[in-house]
């Protein structure tokens, strides 16, 4: 009897991927199976070493035509769940196009970018916001499909959670901050937009492609206001902002450039920014931490400043 295809896990991913949790490791053990199910369902041949971040393993393939493309698996998780209409909804438009999905697992069989030119890797900072705005601008102006996650679900959730998690910060200041936050979101909630958004649109999120110059991967799209899609372009780099010497000022050019681009008004770029700081807040204290991240502190600080 032939041994079952398997797919080769690298030990990086192995020793970083949710060594905390037990399902993870459930899953991380099935891998090499898993992923050699999916060659041989699918059609396809490795076409060298696989790639990763925090939350899945990318492996570039060939298919049964000989073209390039990666097969991406990750475990099944909430904000996993749209990837797929997503994807399809935008079709291509500035972003990875989707060549198969398995629902039960997940799995997608993506067109191949060139993984060794994220947009991380550009030097210069300014032209690396200016794509980010203008993949922004153009992910955003699509209306959410049916099946995505919607904003005012997860906002009216963080607005609950809040009065429950804000004690576990040291700092009163802190504290007070994150019920700013929840005040703000309460206030759009009713209004919290239909368009389709990525979420995690940052520079390493970014790659260089062939049939445009730059393409997102990576999104978990949602239904929502375009302000909740800045966030990420707001933080990223930050070595750079804190390197002007002036990070409110620094923030506020990053916010502006994006406020332009995109399809929202101020008030609510600024309340919808203050939402994914009181989302990341929410899940520090999850994740039982006492204290929300500096940078963090410093985007809603800016913002609260020069609201208007
Ligand atoms: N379409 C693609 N073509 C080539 N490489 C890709 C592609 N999608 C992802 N990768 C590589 O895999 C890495 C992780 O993929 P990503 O979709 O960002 O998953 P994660 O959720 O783990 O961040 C990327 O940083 C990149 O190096
Ligand atoms: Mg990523």
């Amino acid at each position: 009897m032939h041994a079952s295809t398997t797919i080769d896990v690298p030990e990086t991913f192995v020793a970083t991927y949710g060594a905390d949790r037990p399902e993870a490791q459930v899953w991380l053990a099935e891998l090499p199976r898993l992923g050699g199910s999916f060659l041989e369902r699918w059609e396809l041949r490795p076409d060298g070493p696989a790639a990763h971040g925090m939350a899945s393993l990318v492996l570039p393939v060939l298919r049964a035509d000989g073209a390039p493309a990666v097969l991406k698996l990750q475990q099944l998780r909430e904000e996993t769940a749209g990837v797929a209409d997503g994807l399809r909804a935008w079709r291509g438009d500035g972003v990875v196009r989707l060549l198969k999905h398995d629902d039960a697992s997940a799995t997608q069989l993506l067109e191949r970018l060139d993984a060794a030119r994220p947009l991380s890797s550009l030097d210069d900072g300014e032209t690396a916001l200016q794509v980010l705005a203008g993949l922004m601008a153009r992910l955003t102006a699509v209306p959410a499909p049916q099946g995505v996650r919607r904003l005012s679900d997860i906002a009216t959730a963080m607005v609950d959670a809040t009065a429950q998690a804000a004690p576990a910060l040291r700092d009163p200041v802190e504290r007070k901050l994150l019920e700013t936050c929840a005040a703000t979101v309460r206030e759009l909630v009713g209004d919290a937009g239909d368009r389709l958004l990525h979420w995690d649109m940052h520079s390493g999120n970014v790659l260089a492609g062939e049939r445009e110059p730059w393409l997102a991967i990576d999104p978990e799209p949602l239904a929502g206001d375009p302000g909740f899609d800045l966030l990420p372009a707001l933080d990223d780099r930050w070595g750079e902002v804190v390197a002007s010497g002036d990070v409110t000022r620094a923030v506020l050019r990053r916010f502006d450039v994006l406020t332009e681009a995109v399809d929202t008004d101020r008030r609510r770029a600024v309340g919808w920014t203050l939402g994914r700081v009181l989302q990341n807040g929410l899940w520090d204290v999850a994740d039982g931490k006492s204290a929300l991240e500096p940078t963090q502190v410093a985007i809603a600080t800016a913002l609260l400043a020069h609201r208007g």
